[in-house]
């Protein structure tokens, strides 16, 4: 009832203002302004929402992920605003500018370090610009291209694609509750990746609201900034509401399997050897691996016959033992139900549901891997995996067509020379700091064995798996992200990219409107940069 009031005073301030009766300052509050310039603009005062609000809780809550960053200190925002179109998108972004309102995007929520719901700083005044309703997927399947909306989740994607074909396919990751927006920002992979490459790499074209509430494409947009947003990662550009996808094909008959292997049954061998075939083995198969407990998980998929993936894995890793009863030949569509709920006859209208697994705590943090790590150090891994507040690991290998792409093609870097990517996966359920702490220190400390094993000078992590630890953002003191402290953490995720990114920011936002505690800062005009 609350809410309701509010939007009606709202409103019949916005009625006051426009006769010039009220002296803006005198009544309003910078929060109230920001209010009255969104519904001002068009935007309807049911898709806003404040603390006030009876629904804000259930809309904040809606696409949260990790339960680190809803606890009662975590900063929350002034408004969420429920894009239900472009518009909606623009209005926030020049009613923010106007009124100091900073803008986070959210398309699937499913941030690791929770940036696009909720803040460091208690002093950021901030909205959340929820997209989740900017959801349409439309397939062209005799062009094998489609357009998704950013709040469109990868289920939805897969979907879509497979109910307009049975050869076409869209290759991204694996969860399908993850949103469009954030995962194609940030890079995007999953079990097409060593065939097609990541979900950025099948990127064609864009729709983007820029820092001045501008509507722009590829073309209006210029190659630099869509270069960009194809993998530096959510919110330093701009808000991106759409998305041309390039689809890839597939066979209408794909094979998976998953065979577990404990360590009595040479489970360090096995991931010992490993971690120079996969990378090795031909592009149309992934063979990843999920390490837990005391046993390691290798999953697969091939874009063809279990006869002639038992070839491959005869002639290239005999060890595993892989045999036929392991395989099922299912469609590409099936195979999506597999990775995610590892079950291929599970109903494919799964990928549709939103809600996903269970609300949990979670923290995580990645590697790329260089060199195979020695035997020793995975079989002392398993100590740490036996621990009750052990997480997982998961080996996910690159090679293939991700290794013939160039490091710079996209914001992405870690293509050829890696081996494969960790990810080092806690998650927990108890609330509190006891199990909060134990968690932390079994991740980093996890983290921290394995650095002489790891990639060096930076030592490297993914964007889409965030992690403040490497470093957050500072402010410089004409209120600009300091450029020279995000190389800490930036280099380690872009490479030699950082730089570029850096420069397409100082170009497109260089006030620095778009920010959270890991996006790019502009790059300072000494700098320069002589490409852009
Ligand atoms: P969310 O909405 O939280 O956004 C993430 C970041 O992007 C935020 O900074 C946000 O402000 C910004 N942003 C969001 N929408 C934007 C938009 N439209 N325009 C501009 N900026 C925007 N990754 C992977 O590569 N392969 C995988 O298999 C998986 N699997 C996986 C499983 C689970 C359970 C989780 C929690 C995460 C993954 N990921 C992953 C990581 C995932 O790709 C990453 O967290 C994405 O950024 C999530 O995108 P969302 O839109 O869901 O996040």
């Amino acid at each position: 009832m609350r809410g309701i009031l509010y939007q009606l005073v709202v409103v019949a301030a916005i009625c006051a203002l426009s006769s010039g009766s009220i002296p803006v300052a005198s009544v309003f509050n910078a929060t109230d302004a920001f209010l009255v310039c969104l519904v001002g603009a068009g935007v309807p005062p049911r898709l806003l929402q404040t603390p006030a609000s009876p629904s804000y809780s259930a809309l904040l809550l809606s696409s949260v992920r990790n339960l680190r960053y809803v606890t009662p200190g975590t900063p929350r925002p002034l408004a969420i605003v429920a894009a239900a179109e472009p518009a909606h998108a623009q209005a926030a972004v020049r009613c923010g500018r106007r009124h100091g309102v900073r803008v986070r995007a959210r398309s699937g929520g499913h941030d690791y370090e929770g940036l696009s719901y909720a803040s460091l700083d208690p002093r950021e005044r901030f909205a959340v610009l929820d997209l989740a309703a900017l959801r349409d997927v439309r397939v062209d399947s005799a062009r094998a291209e489609a357009w998704a909306g950013s709040g469109a989740t990868l289920g939805e994607v897969y979907y879509a694609v497979a109910a307009a074909s049975r050869v076409l396919a869209f290759p991204a990751g694996i969860c399908p509750t993850v949103g469009v927006g954030g995962h194609l920002s940030g890079g995007g992979f999953g079990t097409l990746m060593r065939r097609y490459g990541l979900a950025a790499d099948n990127v064609i074209d864009a729709v983007l609201v820029d820092a001045d509430g501008r509507l722009l494409n590829r073309t209006t947009m210029g190659e630099d900034l869509f270069w960009a947003i194809r993998g530096g990662g959510g919110e330093s550009f701009g808000v991106v509401l759409s998305w041309k996808l390039r689809l890839v094909r597939v066979p209408e008959t794909v094979t998976v399997f998953t065979v577990r292997r404990s360590i009595r049954q040479s489970a360090s061998d096995l991931i010992t050897k490993w971690q120079a075939i996969a990378p090795a083995l031909p592009r149309d198969l992934i063979l990843r691996v999920v390490v837990q407990n005391q046993h390691a998980q290798f999953e697969a998929l091939f874009l063809g016959r279990c006869s002639r993936l038992l070839d491959h894995m005869r002639a290239h890793f005999p060890d595993l033992g892989v045999t036929q009863p392991d395989c099922e030949e299912i469609s590409w569509i099936q195979s999506t139900v597999y990775f995610a709920f590892y079950s291929s006859s599970k109903p494919l209208e799964l990928l549709l549901d939103r809600s996903g697994e269970t609300r949990r705590y979670v923290k995580a943090k990645s590697d790329f891997v260089q060199e195979p790590i020695p035997r020793h150090v995975w079989e002392n891994t398993w100590s740490w995996l036996e621990k009750p507040e052990a997480g997982l690991l998961i080996l996910d290998p690159y090679g293939g067509r991700m290794g013939s792409i160039s490091p710079s093609a996209t914001p992405f870097p870690h293509r050829k020379g890696n081996l494969y990517n960790i990810q080092y996966y806690s998650y927990w359920f108890e609330n509190g700091t006891a199990a909060l702490e134990k968690r932390m220190t079994w991740v980093r400390g996890l983290y921290g064995q394995m650095e002489p094993y790891v990639s060096k000078n930076p030592r490297t992590g993914y964007i889409n798996y965030k992690d403040l630890d490497l470093g957050t953002n500072e402010l410089e003191d004409n209120n600009v992200t300091s450029y020279a402290k995000a190389r800490i953490w930036g280099e380690k995720y872009f490479k030699g990219n950082f730089e570029r990114l850096a420069a397409v920011k100082a170009m497109v936002d260089p006030d620095d409107f778009f920010r959270n505690e890991q996006s790019i800062p502009p790059l300072p005009a000494a700098k320069g940069w002589s490409s852009i």
